[in-house]
């Protein structure tokens, strides 16, 4: 089959949905690339490059909708657009599907498959396809460079010659991925940062990345992921009061404020009030990122940059991405290369889209002439989401009787295993030297104890309970070596060199994975 990306037509966009680096790999797939003449060009890709990796140019928007059967882009396609659509035709892209009934008409009139890049759910397994995160990671990042440019001091604090300069405090509203992006660069250019976010699972994030979680006084159930897909749901009014009082006693203190906050599906939550603007410095700067929803400032002027009375800068720009299209386009290329990966296991250059798989399930807007948006819930819970079985209501009673029949029954299971453990133990007890049975026992309760410590270890602490694994298989390898060195029979020395065999394994193993996850951590 033949994918090609025509170039965006929304005026001000640079990005393109495939670089020469994904048009190779898409190639590995067996799929033959195609692309509009110039339209890598805004995002700082040649003809030539495309070219040299194999790529096919084609002279008209026309014409390269006609060629192909795939086409990746990266805007909302308009009407014009779609009308270019056939039945056998898959279209990748950006599509907006909550607010664009037109648009999955028109497409499912043409009977063409749609998939919408911003419903890829956001799963472990979907993470490299999900270019909302990755557009949202250069928003976040972008936005800070912004604010820097229209700040009139240095992020970090300097001790100079000149005088003493205090460092930039950068207070983020909403630690999603624009808003992590954003810390993480405030912080690493020196500045105070300040984070808030209605999820309270995201402060460990925050803190891990230097910057400071703004905690309020107010207890309000914990938002459940769960049931969200990993994004936040509507906060209570109380909740909403308190966030505005913290944020009104901040307002003067703060330069910088980044906001991200958004609810999807909705319009932004005003976040950041005209008094609290009003209470700012002159010279602060507001980046709001939600602009396109409306704004979590009401004063932002969505793709504009507004200077207020009191001096403070507001700038409401949509196009952070499209700002920085060579990056943007590299990542949003990657994830599409991804997308492709997943609709073509077999490596065939054929398409399989498989509505059986959770992620082109959730990402196809239509289908042979259906309408799929929106999709059922994935199978496998978000990111954030911590599993919890549905409980049906009980009682206080039976609730009482629930427990002691559960606790009856486990009671029931410990004496019969004590139980047996006891006549096997007399058995071998009555035919085994005596010697033996002081080890034998030994054995037995470390393996009990083992068991209950390693079983009931959390996943976060697998690591150190490696190590402590470790330690464990030092001590088996010196053990086996005496034994070894002991002089005993030939199955003595056998099983202790398959000891030493399988504890070298763990700890070498161990070593290796550590090597891994620490160079995760380290910056090249
Ligand atoms: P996200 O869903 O990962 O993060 C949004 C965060 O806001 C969540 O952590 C959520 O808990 C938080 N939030 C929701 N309501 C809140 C409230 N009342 N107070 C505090 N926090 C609250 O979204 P993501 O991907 O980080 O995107 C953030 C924003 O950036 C979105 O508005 C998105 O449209 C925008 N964006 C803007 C771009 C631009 O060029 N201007 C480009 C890409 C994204």
């Amino acid at each position: 089959m033949r994918i090609g990306t025509p170039s965006e037509v929304e005026k001000g966009e640079n990005r393109v949905a495939m670089t020469p680096d994904s048009a190779r790999q898409l190639q590995k797939l067996g799929y033959e690339c195609a692309i509009e003449k110039g339209a890598g060009k805004p995002a700082g890709f040649s003809d030539a490059d495309y070219e040299a990796a194999g790529v096919a140019i084609i002279d008209t928007a026309e014409a390269l909708w006609a060629d192909v059967d795939i086409i990746a882009k990266v805007r909302i396609p308009t009407t014009s657009e779609l009308d270019r659509l056939t039945a056998d035709k898959t279209l990748i892209t950006f599509f907006n599907p909550g607010g664009n009934e037109a648009g999955l008409e028109q497409a499912k009139s043409k009977g063409a498959n749609v998939i919408a890049m911003e419903m890829v759910p956001r799963i472990s397994r979907a993470q490299k396809m999900d270019a909302l995160s990755s557009m949202a990671n250069i928003a976040g990042y972008r936005a800070v460079i912004e604010a820097g440019n229209n700040f009139g001091r240095f992020f970090t604090g300097q001790v100079t010659a000149a005088g003493k300069v205090p460092p930039a405090k950068v207070l983020v509203v909403g630690a999603g991925v624009a808003g992590l992006a954003a810390i993480g660069t405030s912080t690493s250019l020196g500045a105070i940062t300040l984070a808030f976010d209605v999820r309270p699972e995201v402060a460990e994030q925050v803190e891990s990345m230097g910057a400071e979680f703004v905690y309020l006084d107010f207890e309000e159930e914990q938002q459940d992921g769960a049931s969200t897909g990993g994004y936040a749901s509507v906060q209570s009014e109380e909740f909403r009061n308190a966030q505005l009082a913290k944020f009104r006693e901040l307002a003067p203190e703060v330069d910088i404020v980044i906001t991200t906050a958004l609810i999807p599906n909705r319009e932004a939550p005003e976040l950041w009030t005209k008094d609290m603007v009003d209470a700012m410095k002159p010279g602060s700067v507001i980046v709001d990122l939600a602009a396109e929803k409306g704004g979590n400032c009401k004063l932002t002027v969505a793709d504009e940059k507004i200077v207020t009375e009191n001096g403070v800068t507001i700038i409401g720009y949509t196009d952070f991405p499209s700002r920085m299209a060579t990056q943007a386009s590299t990542l949003y290329a990657t994830n599409i290369r991804h997308m492709m990966t997943d609709l073509t296991p077999e490596k065939d250059g054929q398409i399989n889209h498989d509505m059986e798989d959770d992620v082109i399930r959730g990402a196809t807007v239509t289908y042979q002439g259906e309408i799929t948006f929106p999709p059922p819930p994935p199978k496998v819970q978000a990111i954030a989401a911590k599993p919890k079985a549905a409980e049906p209501e009980l009682t206080p009673e039976e609730k009482r009787a629930a427990e002691v029949a559960a606790f009856k029954a486990q009671t029931k299971q410990q004496v019969t295993l004590l139980g047996v453990m006891a006549v096997l133990i007399l058995g071998v007890g009555l035919i085994a030297p005596a010697s033996f049975m002081q080890h034998f026992i030994v054995f037995v309760l470390s393996v009990f104890v083992g068991f209950q410590v390693i079983w009931g270890v959390a996943h976060s602490l697998h690591t150190p309970l490696m190590a402590v694994t470790n330690a464990i298989s030092s001590i088996i390898i010196l053990g086996a070596l005496m034994q070894i060195g002991s002089g005993g029979g030939f199955l003595v020395v056998l099983l202790a060199a398959i000891s030493v065999f399988f504890a070298g394994i763990n700890i070498f193993g161990g070593f290796l994975v550590t090597r891994r996850m620490l160079a995760m951590f380290q910056k090249s």
